[in-house]
């Protein structure tokens, strides 16, 4: 009700540099009261529906979590339980759906679909994951590089600690590839990009206007070469499941190995979203090695959604 603006969070250009700085300063305070066992309760008698029409553990477990710990409450739907699955227009699902909750958060196949839905809520829209982007696990790596490289000992964050970096994106230019490219565009750090040939980054559909932020390879050893950070997703997304066995013939040379990790700054991170298939994209060595970061960016899942609820809900903090 009334003229608030409603801020939806459907890719990762939807929100500004000077945001994410804010964004990741609430992130540490907020995970430092988990830790500590304060109880922090801002969105007492607020809901979260989510809306999955993909698996999920990760993206599941955290919003679930995260709402609960924040004194909120969550309406779980999927396609097969609800009347999404049965062709109830998505624009009619809205407007029910978001006169009853605070928020919510969809996981489904094309972009197109949760812009539809964003335009006919009446509360914040935030993507869980979308065949184009999955803003909330770049926003949750990025807070995982900070904790790597920006944070002091007070916890005081330093957002520019990720300006002129390297990360290499090895694999499939899907989801995750083209929302790096925008978390690049807007915090000034650059892409190398190796992708085996049929599998590109797409500028247009990844939403970016500064071609400068990525660079091609056709080599992902060459991709990796001085980065700060190597990361990889899975081979076929959910959605792609036809495609299984041309994709397992095209990527098998972009498997991030010791040989990539090798050429890649000493100190540099591994990150991936998971689930990941050892052997595949990712070798176990490296994903279960001392560079690997990923529990801690499954970790950080939860705790940068509950600074992004808070902020969508509550707006700037302190
Ligand atoms: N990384 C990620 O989004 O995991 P889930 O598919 O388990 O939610
Ligand atoms: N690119 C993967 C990410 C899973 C979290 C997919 O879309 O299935």
């Amino acid at each position: 009700p009334g003229a608030k603006l409603i801020r939806h969070y459907l890719q990762f250009k939807d929100l500004r540099a000077e945001e994410y700085a804010h964004l990741f300063e609430r992130v540490a305070i907020i995970k430092r009261r988990f830790k500590n066992y304060e109880r922090y309760q801002p969105l007492a008698d607020r809901t979260l529906a989510m809306i999955f029409e993909k698996a999920s553990t990760r993206t599941r477990v955290s919003f679930e979590a995260g709402m609960y710990q924040m004194g909120g409450s969550v309406v779980h739907l999927t396609t097969g339980d609800s009347q999404l699955g049965r062709a109830e227009p998505i624009e009619d699902s809205a407007r029910v759906i978001s006169r009853m909750v605070d928020i919510v958060m969809i996981r489904t196949f094309e972009q197109t679909k949760i812009e539809r839905f964003a335009a006919h809520s009446r509360v914040p829209v935030i993507n869980g994951l979308t065949n184009e982007f999955h803003p909330c696990q770049i926003l949750a790596d990025l807070f995982t590089f900070i904790e790597a490289h920006g944070m002091n000992r007070r916890g005081i964050v330093d957002v520019d600690c990720l300006k002129g970096r390297v990360v290499a994106w090895v694999g499939d230019g899907n989801n995750m590839a083209n929302t790096w490219l925008q978390a690049a565009e807007i915090l000034g750090f650059t892409v190398h990009v190796s992708t085996p040939s049929g599998y590109e980054v797409n500028a247009e559909v990844a939403g970016i206007t500064n071609s400068d932020c990525y660079k091609v390879f056709n080599n992902p050893v060459d991709a990796c070469r001085g980065a700060d950070l190597v990361t990889t997703d899975v081979w076929t997304s959910m959605g792609y499941e036809a495609e299984n066995d041309a994709r397992r013939k095209a990527f098998a040379d972009w498997c991030v190995d010791a040989e990539m990790m090798n050429v890649a700054k000493p100190d540099a991170l591994f990150m991936h979203c998971l689930p990941a298939h050892r052997g595949e994209e990712v070798t176990a060595e490296v994903i279960d090695g001392p560079q690997s970061v990923v529990w801690d960016e499954a970790e950080n899942r939860m705790h940068v959604q509950k600074a992004l609820m808070e902020y969508l809900l509550l707006g700037r903090i302190g």
